[in-house]
């Protein structure tokens, strides 16, 4: 997957098609999730989840990493924006989140934010065994995604959206996953549980906090 092509206009696609509820969604945890000290964010796009996170807990050391240059380099001038003092203690990883090795663990929490549903099973499978080793002994997850609502009249309308979603951006930016894929049964295999969860849009969008 490159975003790269996306980057810039990735911000008004998503207010076209959703106003404010990604925003809301994504921002939601923020404050109650705070008080962390290594925070790792997985494919943050173009930062705004990271420049809200860093101004509301300044003293975090945050990893964010993303595997499209143009996404972190508007992460970068949003950061440059917020201050000398804000960027202190971030790093922008230029990398593929399913790999380790510019990591620098334990992270006591890990944020992906309509990013596993970039992930096929497999994907997810080696993510959060991968993952399960670079975390905290007490640590959290916040997954903020898409999900289908179980309810029958409401689900075949997410569906066709959810199509069409993996239509473009299998187009516009070659993702090869094709559906939204469940992550909670690998979370709950390392060890996590569901302790706080919000959702919008009838449940199809959903912000959880895992913890172990
Ligand atoms: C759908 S966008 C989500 C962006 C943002 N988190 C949000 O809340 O809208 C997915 C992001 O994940 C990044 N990405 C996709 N696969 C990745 C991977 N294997 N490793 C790192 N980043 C990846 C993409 O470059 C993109 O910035």
């Amino acid at each position: 997957m490159n975003c790269d092509s996306i980057a810039s206009s990735y911000r008004w696609i998503e207010y076209a098609v959703f106003g404010p509820y990604l925003e809301r969604a994504r921002f939601h945890w923020i404050d109650d999730l705070a008080d962390a000290k290594n925070v790792l964010i997985l494919g943050d796009g173009d930062g705004r989840f990271l420049a809200r996170y860093a101004a509301a807990n300044p003293g975090a050391r945050i990893d964010s990493v993303d595997l499209s240059g143009r996404m972190l380099q508007l992460s970068e001038r949003r950061l440059t924006k917020l201050g000398a003092g804000s960027r202190r203690g971030i790093r922008l990883i230029y990398a593929d989140a399913l790999s380790t090795d510019r990591l620098d663990g334990p992270y006591d929490l890990v944020i992906a934010n309509f990013f596993l549903d970039c992930l096929d099973h497999a994907e997810h499978d080696r993510l959060i065994r991968n993952l399960a080793g670079e975390m905290a002994l007490e640590a959290r997850w916040l997954v903020t995604d898409f999900r289908i609502p179980a309810a029958p009249k409401r689900a075949w309308v997410f569906l066709m959206l959810t199509k069409i979603m993996y239509f473009f951006f299998h187009a516009l930016t070659g993702l090869q996953n094709r559906e939204l894929v469940d992550f909670s049964p690998n979370l709950i295999r390392a060890g996590f549980y569901r302790v706080r969860q919000r959702t919008w849009l009838f449940g199809y969008l959903f912000s959880d906090v895992w913890e172990r």
